[in-house]
């Protein structure tokens, strides 16, 4: 793990810093390659259920070897004494980001901050950030307030539990492309921002919807971007993340 301070939402971070790979595939070759092809030229890589299902622990071991860091995407969503040592876990693997889900409430989000401290200082590596995901973008109002019965608009349920959140000590949050200008504009005090849902304007948008451009994603004040498929698809992958890296340049100056 990196030696690097991390100080949540106050850092500066280059344009390679913050560009986060999904490696959403389904074999571990695959994975590594991607690894190793891109790892010089890209800050982190996403391993989520998929991967993680599939190839367990030991994947994430052999992306840190070949010198990838890695945002484990597992939101943890728990009682918080099994929640907090996940999160132990977690940092002892040595990834640079994970997640918990913020409806675990106050006590679990803190307990994953505390124990991820605790496992940092113990095992004598910086502190990982740890992100919240607030609601997921595919629940919309319907789902808030007929199924879940959850009467709060949906941007200001987004926005209470980002503030939960920081208040529980994480370092911030996953937000939608649409939530990053009214996190930034509605919450004090530091706040990592990572976002996907990310298209350059060259790639297919897929399945996503409500889009942002990488530049356009920064310079509404997010810090980390996620993409997958604009560059796992692309014929060539170093070519994609290049034109991404400068279309991030522009946008931070
Ligand atoms: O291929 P694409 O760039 O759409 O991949 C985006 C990644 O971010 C996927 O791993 C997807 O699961 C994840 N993600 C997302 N939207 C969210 C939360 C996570 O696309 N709201």
């Amino acid at each position: 793990m990196s030696k690097k301070t991390s100080g949540a939402g106050a850092r500066i971070l280059s344009p390679r810093e913050r560009l986060v790979i999904a490696l959403d595939v389904d074999s571990a070759d695959e994975a590594l390659g991607i690894v190793n092809e891109l790892r010089d030229a890209t800050g982190l890589f996403k391993v989520g259920h998929q991967l993680f299902t599939a190839f367990g622990p030991d994947i994430v071991r052999k992306i840190i070897d070949r010198g990838g860091k890695v945002f484990l995407d597992l939101k943890y969503h728990d009682i918080p004494n099994t929640v907090a040592k996940a999160s132990a876990e977690a940092v002892k693997l040595g990834v640079s980001i994970f997640n918990v889900h913020s409806l675990g409430g106050l006590d679990m989000m803190r307990a994953a901050a505390e124990a991820a401290h605790e496992a940092a200082a113990k095992h004598g590596v910086n502190a990982p950030d740890v992100l919240a995901v607030t609601v997921l973008t595919s629940m919309d109002q319907d789902t808030l307030s007929k199924e879940l019965k959850i009467t709060r608009a949906l941007p200001r349920m987004v926005l209470h539990l980002a503030k939960l959140a920081q208040r529980a000590g994480l370092s911030g949050v996953v937000a939608s492309p649409q939530e990053i200008k009214m996190l930034r504009r509605s919450t004090r005090g530091p706040l990592v921002i990572l976002t996907p849902g990310v298209r350059p304007h060259w790639a297919a948008k897929d399945d996503q919807k409500r889009i942002l451009t990488p530049g356009e994603a920064v310079a509404c004040g997010c810090d980390y971007i996620v993409v997958g498929r604009p560059v796992l698809k692309s014929a060539d992958r170093k070519d994609a993340v290049m034109k991404i890296l400068d279309e991030i340049s522009a946008a931070i100056g």
